[in-house]
């Protein structure tokens, strides 16, 4: 059947990013409809590892205080998601080992002694690591709180439903999709890795996929992450450890590779000998959402009343609750609390 929904906001998907936004939305007393060309919470936002990678020397430095902000606002974050949805969302892990770059170790590095404390599985030899503190969590979670959570906040979610196309109206938007038209006050873009789409006025956002894996261990082997520039590895506290991850440029490719899977967990493996690998294997792809300049892709779209907040590339999951946040506030007129110029979708006018 085909509706007309009337809202203030529409969002254009349904990962963690658009979910997390609608809340945000919700709580300030607006009306929102997030689309999903698939299934909520079925694609980055759930291959993710969970890492709140808050201090991965791997991250843009400009990435910093979105990150600072983000961990800020985690814990509240997850216990409105859980007494939203009724569902435990809990923080998995609450420390990281990690390999310091050659020459940049900022912290003092972890003793023998320390590492046999919360790590007693780890064999670190050849190896150095600083502790940090630092949050993580099991996308697995989310899959079902984060929906159920925007529904009893009072938000619309339709899944299998693909936008189709963005037109102006006169004071918003309405936006077409197979079934239903939603005619709204904005429209943003949070397609994570299709949200290049030029059909509605896209960004430069690439695939960039991922191979992730289980390892099975004993939990109390390993109770923190533990990341190095070539793998890493994060405990759930059940006896899986989720193991990743590779970084290819595949375009949309969504195949599981066995070869992949089973270098990474070779290499997983090293540090945590004792960990057994599953037969047949428990892995999986995720398809990172990446920009050519590694930063994510926050604020008004060049079309009026259209915004984005996608290109969040390996920090999605961590940066989910500052996103939300400041995007509803630039949607609102107010000052964010982090700049976001330097996210600002402008950059790639020429795109
Ligand atoms: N979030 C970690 C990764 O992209 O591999």
């Amino acid at each position: 059947m085909n509706n007309t929904f009337v809202v203030d906001v529409a969002i254009a998907g349904a990962g963690i990013i658009g979910l997390s936004l609608a809340l945000e939305l919700r709580q300030r007393g607006l009306s929102v409809t997030v689309m999903e060309r698939g299934q909520a919470m079925s694609s980055a936002s759930w291959a993710a590892g969970g890492m709140l990678a808050v201090n991965d020397p791997q991250n843009p430095p400009e990435l910093m205080p979105l990150c600072v902000s983000s961990w800020a606002l985690y814990q509240k974050y997850l216990d409105r998601i859980e007494s939203l949805s009724g569902q435990r969302v809990a923080m998995r892990t609450r420390r990281t080992l990690q390999e310091p770059k050659l020459g940049r170790i900022s912290n003092a590095l972890a003793t023998t002694a320390e590492i046999a404390e919360l790590a007693p599985g780890l064999d670190p030899s050849g190896h150095s690591f600083e502790w940090l503190e630092e949050g993580s969590v099991d996308p697995n979670d989310l899959r079902e709180a984060l929906p159920a959570s925007v529904r009893e906040a009072g938000g619309i979610l339709l899944e299998a439903t693909e936008v189709l196309g963005v037109e102006a109206t006169a004071g918003g938007v309405l936006v077409e999709t197979g079934q239903d038209r939603i005619s709204a006050g904005m429209f943003v873009n949070c397609c994570g890795a299709w949200s290049g789409s030029r059909r509605w006025g896209g960004v430069p956002v690439e695939p960039v996929k991922g191979h992730m894996a289980n390892l099975r261990c004993e939990p109390s082997r390993l109770s923190c992450v533990v990341r190095t520039p070539a793998v890493y590895l994060v405990p759930r506290g059940d006896g899986r450890v989720t193991v990743g991850a590779t970084i290819e440029h595949a375009g949309f490719d969504e195949t599981v590779h066995e070869p992949q899977i089973k270098a990474m967990l070779d290499s997983a493996v090293r540090f945590l000998p004792e960990a057994t690998i599953p037969s047949p294997t428990d892995g999986w792809i995720g398809l990172r959402p990446g920009t050519p300049d590694g930063l994510p892709i926050l604020g008004a779209a060049k079309r009026e009343h259209c915004w984005h907040a996608t290109g969040h590339y390996r920090d999605g999951i961590l940066l989910a609750p500052v996103t939300a946040r400041v995007m509803t506030q630039a949607m609102l007129g107010e000052t964010p609390d982090v700049p976001l110029e330097t996210f600002a979708p402008s950059r790639f006018d020429s795109w």
